[in-house]
């Protein structure tokens, strides 16, 4: 029988990890199918179980459960317990093994661009549910600095005690960043989900330096439009995050890691 995966989430039809997966299985000559699912938040602990029971291989996690399906798995991975979100779920005979891909993604798309962190000073924009993901990997990446700044101070100061036993994260808001300089800022907000940006002093950025959003498509305008103000270097979005993070649950699921040019040129054209 041929293997299923799935995304859950709520909205799905958005989603774009059908497409994805169905191209790395394609370009990686594996016989799965790979389908959308939308899950009530309600029907959460329900729905994990009747996947299991459809005898699903794998199922990939979107908002709103990220957080909620920690909870359902009868193991959590120290990278998803870091983030706090689970975005990959495996099966075991009892049930569900959580992970989390996304840091990795982001780790493997800025090593792509060729936007390196040892050494660097680096900026984080936002102190959310998507920072937490991602200040695992970036610490372990050793920046000379790594500063995490919000609109409000206390989910950075929050976040710089949870995440000390890894390395130093230095809180800040946004106005109190007047005078610094960065060789790479990634915008980690929310804010291009409304067109927006948060306020930010000027002249943030190093001579060179590049500058990086999590989020793609309509999102990504606002920073990009900052990134050109401020001279960046270069500019990326976080379609590429998308691609890769997606790559490694396809690689925890089948033991091979897909290419990944393909698909995200193919995203690109869309
Ligand atoms: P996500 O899962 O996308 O990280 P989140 O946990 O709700 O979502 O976090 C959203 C982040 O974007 C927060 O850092 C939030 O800042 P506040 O804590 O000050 O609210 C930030 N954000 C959202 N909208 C914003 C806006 N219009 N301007 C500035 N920051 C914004």
């Amino acid at each position: 029988m041929t293997d299923r995966y799935a995304v859950i989430g709520h909205p799905i039809a958005h989603s774009k990890s059908p497409l994805i997966h169905a191209q790395f299985a394609r370009e990686t000559a594996q016989d799965l199918v790979y389908d959308a699912v939308d899950v009530d938040p309600e029907t959460l602990p329900f729905a994990l179980r009747q996947l299991h029971d459809e005898g699903y291989r794998g199922l990939n996690v979107t908002q709103p459960h990220k957080t909620e399906v920690a909870k359902l798995c009868v193991s959590v991975s120290e990278r998803a317990q870091q983030a706090g979100a689970v975005n990959t779920l495996l099966r075991v005979d009892n049930g569900w093994q959580g992970d989390n891909s996304d840091g990795d993604g982001l780790m493997r798309d800025l090593a792509r661009l060729g936007y390196a962190i040892a050494g660097q000073r680096v900026l984080v924009l936002g102190a959310g549910g998507a920072v937490r993901g991602i200040l695992g990997p970036l610490l372990a990446a050793r920046p000379a600095l790594l500063v995490v700044s919000n609109r409000n101070p206390w989910k950075p100061e929050a976040l710089a005690e949870e995440f000390k036993e890894y390395g130093s994260v230095v809180p800040r808001t946004h106005l109190a960043l007047k005078g610094d300089r960065y060789d790479l800022i990634l915008n980690a907000t929310s804010a291009g989900l409304s067109g927006t940006l948060p306020r930010l002093p000027g002249q943030l950025l190093a001579d060179g330096g590049a500058c990086y959003d999590l989020s793609y498509g309509a999102a990504a305008e606002p920073f990009r439009r900052w990134a050109e103000t401020q001279k960046a270097a270069r500019f990326a979005d976080g379609l590429g995050m998308l691609v890769e993070q997606a790559a490694t649950s396809f690689a925890l699921w089948r033991g091979v890691r897909p290419p990944t040019a393909d698909v995200l040129q193919a995203l690109r054209a869309r």
